[in-house]
């Protein structure tokens, strides 16, 4: 496809609904008992895959367009599935099933697509064994199709996670909340805290003393009202092009602004972004972002706020090409096991069209600003690599074009309406 080209990008943009928070919605709804409603639950494939997955495993979910309504079934009311699930390109999904059908008394199979099928599950395969159920991956591998024998008598677990994941986090306390008895789950590094935020919210409770993590099961959830508020992994993308587009003025409304997500933030300002922030709403923990064309300087990124951006890092590469001097991103192996490897994906594709970008053992070093040109890219398949090279593309004088740009609907579906609606200088729907 040929990427849309701008000269300034003016407008407000409504943020899609946040990816994280639409699956946990339909996770805890489907546990609880009681009736569950979400209010602007996420459109975008990835959620689906959560969604069909619930109403394979016997969970009548229901959906008018606009409000997705959920019967719960409490922990003990799923149904094992007529057949193997297809979790499409979800890591959150099949990751946070896995801790869900740890404490099933039957047996489940999930597998996914070329991408999901290559990704690592060890990491969450291991404390669910040692909990007392039963994992396997394809032929002996931890790849997808994962095969899970739940065991209904789980152990509680003591956890020191090898890696900073929420994932991971949210398996084991999906498992350890159909335990009997305590668990305690000591993170790498704090990362995003949406599934303890909706235990609370659903009647629950878990306790959080720095990076430590106490949840005692089994407990049971009650139904409630969800409002999901905007994804700011999806307004990175415009927070980006707001800054490094010459003459640009954008309005972000409903971007969530959970502190654990909140790094881009952090990295805007502190690399000199004309942005500010309005009409905070505490309880939804959103807010509206204004970002205007910006003079911007090269930090280093590293350390503990990485897994506050970790899904930005992509279009912070982009946004570092086009500020004065080095950037510096490290600490983030974690990149390479995501939809792709998007430290090569990023370098690779950016190289393409003129970036100085060179990917290391554990981030990426850009030196700006470049004058980026016209060529032929690809999402490799990946959402965010897709849409950064939208971004970027908005740069250059000549055409680029993008392959597997379908990619984008895993998290955003009408991305490129949004594009053209700021080129034009006007307001989404
Ligand atoms: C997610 C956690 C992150 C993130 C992913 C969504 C979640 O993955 O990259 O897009 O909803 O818990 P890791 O936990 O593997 O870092």
């Amino acid at each position: 496809m040929k990427l849309v080209k701008a000269t300034h990008l003016n407008g407000s943009i409504a943020v899609p609904a946040d990816k994280s928070i639409s699956h946990r919605s339909i996770m805890f709804g489907a546990l609880a008992e009681g009736t569950t409603t979400v209010h602007n639950f996420l459109r975008g494939e990835d959620c689906f895959s959560t969604l069909h997955a619930f109403q394979q495993l016997g969970v009548p979910i229901h959906d008018d367009g606009k409000t997705i309504t959920i019967e719960g079934q409490g922990f003990n009311g799923l149904k094992p599935a007529k057949s193997a699930i297809d979790i499409g390109n979800s890591g959150t999904t099949i990751r946070l099933m896995m801790g869900i059908l740890a404490g099933q008394s039957f047996q489940t199979i999930m597998y996914g697509d070329d991408s999901l099928n290559r990704r690592p599950m060890n990491r969450v395969m291991l404390p669910l064994s040692e909990m007392g159920a039963q994992l396997e991956g394809a032929q002996e591998t931890e790849f997808p199709p994962i095969t899970i024998s739940g065991n209904s008598d789980l152990k509680p677990i003591t956890y020191h996670m090898p890696v900073a994941s929420a994932q991971v986090k949210s398996a084991i306390i999906f498992a350890a909340l159909q335990a009997h008895g305590t668990s305690t789950i000591i993170e790498k590094e704090a990362s995003r805290n949406h599934t303890e935020d909706m235990i609370r919210q659903f009647g629950g409770s878990i306790t959080t003393e720095g990076k430590t993590i106490t949840v005692t099961g089994p407990q049971m959830f009650q139904g409630q009202e969800v409002i999901v508020p905007g994804d700011i992994s999806s307004a990175a993308f415009f927070l980006t092009a707001g800054a490094i587009m010459p003459d640009s003025h954008i309005t972000l409304t409903n971007v969530g602004i959970n502190p654990t997500r909140t790094g881009i933030i952090d990295v805007l300002t502190e690399m000199g972004a004309d942005m500010n922030m309005r009409n905070q709403d505490v309880q939804n923990q959103s807010a509206t972002i204004d970002i205007r064309s910006s003079q911007l300087t090269g930090i280093t990124i590293s350390g503990d706020i990485i897994p506050r951006l970790i899904d930005e890092l992509p279009i912070i590469a982009l946004l570092a090409t086009q500020a004065q001097g080095t950037t510096v991103i490290k600490d983030a192996e974690e990149l390479k096991v995501k939809e792709t490897n998007r430290i090569d994906a990023t370098a690779e594709e950016l190289q393409k069209i003129g970036a100085r970008i060179t990917p290391t053992a554990d981030g990426l070093i850009i030196h700006g600003p470049t004058k980026l040109h016209g060529g032929h890219v690809s999402s490799r398949g990946d959402h965010r690599i897709g849409m950064m090279l939208q971004i970027a593309a908005l740069l250059t004088d000549e055409d680029v074009t993008l392959d597997r740009a379908e990619a984008v609907a895993v998290s955003y579906p009408h991305f490129f309406d949004d594009v053209r609606t700021l080129a034009q200088g006007g307001e989404s729907k």
